[in-house]
């Protein structure tokens, strides 16, 4: 067949897509049109590796100067890297390896968590919307609800043997994680040191396993394409670079580096909502490579599922108007489940008040 010509992209059956065979060419349909092809050369991006050691010692001069730090990270690109975290190397590497070793399992082993229904608590597939994408990207992924932890852990794949073991673990300490940086968050905002902490607490953690297979042709498919997060931060672990995030001032991707140990956080479209636009959700694309496999496990922090999240009435007065309409993250779901976020769709696009 002449370079995929003929490969239609509706439903391919388990392991055939071209990322799981290992295609030497990139099928047709999963190219870019030539103005959304990544550079593979992006700058870095200037964003700032946030220290934490001293809010995880509760030390405060230092936490004050860690909120603003995060603040103005929020501000800028509403993106940043958070290093001495807390969470050990042995928890980080743990996670990746269990991902590695689920995206190895044999296909029948995958295959029960198969889905398109976006409402399934655990499911497992490939490309953004299977079957109905117009473009294909170059991902396939396991996604699972993880808070509270006991009540989602007995439906998380049970090969391989020691999967829920360690992603449980990571995923508990990634839950505090991102409580402690909500509460800095919640700082830099001026609200108040309860401000929907509970509501933090007991909601949403959706853990997108990412793995994106080595890409013959780098250049001309994507991993993801350009979205942002509906949560309202997300914690994201990974086994080496291909993260790209706009640059919303010079309106340019930049690529982020790869740092040993560090966390990359997300400012999502909730947080965008909380805060009457003050920070940015930041809209990023994962790009590919010829030579190795990479994973990422993505930790998607929300309210629960019929909480909504509406701007916070601090930010708002004559000046600053309510700028977004209230939502949940059930609102998020019908949204997916109505529309392509592979062909730009944008669930904050529907939240503008105009
Ligand atoms: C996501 C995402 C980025 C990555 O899961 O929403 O943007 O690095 N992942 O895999
Ligand atoms: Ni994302």
């Amino acid at each position: 067949m002449e370079a995929g010509d003929n490969e239609s992209s509706s439903s391919f059956p388990i392991g055939e897509t071209a990322q799981e065979k290992g295609l030497s060419y990139v099928p047709k349909c999963y190219m870019m049109p030539p103005s959304q092809r990544p550079s593979l050369k992006s700058e870095f991006a200037n964003v700032p590796v946030v220290d934490l050691a001293s809010m995880i010692e509760d030390k405060p001069l230092e936490r004050s100067i860690i909120i603003q730090d995060i603040a103005k990270a929020c501000r800028r690109n509403g993106f940043f890297q958070v290093t001495n975290h807390g969470i050990s190397q042995f928890i980080l590497d743990g996670a990746l390896s269990a991902a590695f070793g689920f995206f190895d399992l044999p296909a029948e082993d995958k295959e029960k968590f198969m889905s398109n229904d976006v409402y399934k608590p655990v499911r497992y597939g490939t490309g953004l919307k299977d079957g109905e994408d117009k473009v294909l990207f170059w991902r396939v992924f396991l996604k699972h609800y993880a808070n509270p932890l006991n009540n989602w852990i007995k439906l998380w794949p049970e090969n391989p043997r020691d999967y829920r073991e360690k992603m449980g673990i990571y995923v508990e300490e990634v839950q505090k994680l991102a409580i402690k940086i909500m509460g800095m968050i919640r700082g830099g905002l001026g609200l108040g040191p309860t401000y929907l902490s509970q509501n933090v607490k007991d909601g949403m953690n959706v853990i997108a396993v990412n793995c994106y297979p080595p890409c013959p042709q780098p250049g001309l498919a994507l991993g993801l394409p350009p979205h942002s997060d509906y949560s309202i931060l997300t914690i994201i672990l990974q086994s080496s670079a291909g993260l790209e995030i706009l640059d919303t001032q010079e309106n340019e991707w930049r690529a982020v580096q790869d740092l040993q140990g560090t966390l990359q956080v997300h400012v999502g479209d909730h947080l965008e909502v909380l805060s009457n636009g003050l920070y940015k959700s930041v809209v990023h694309r994962v790009t590919l490579n010829s030579h190795k496999t990479r994973i990422s496990v993505s930790s998607l922090h929300s309210l629960g599922m019929d909480d909504k999240m509406k701007t916070a009435k601090e930010l708002v007065d004559d000046e600053h108007p309510e700028r977004y309409k209230e939502s949940s993250f059930s609102d998020f779901l019908k949204f997916l489940h109505e529309n392509d976020i592979g062909q730009g769709s944008s669930f904050l696009v529907t939240l503008k008040n105009h």
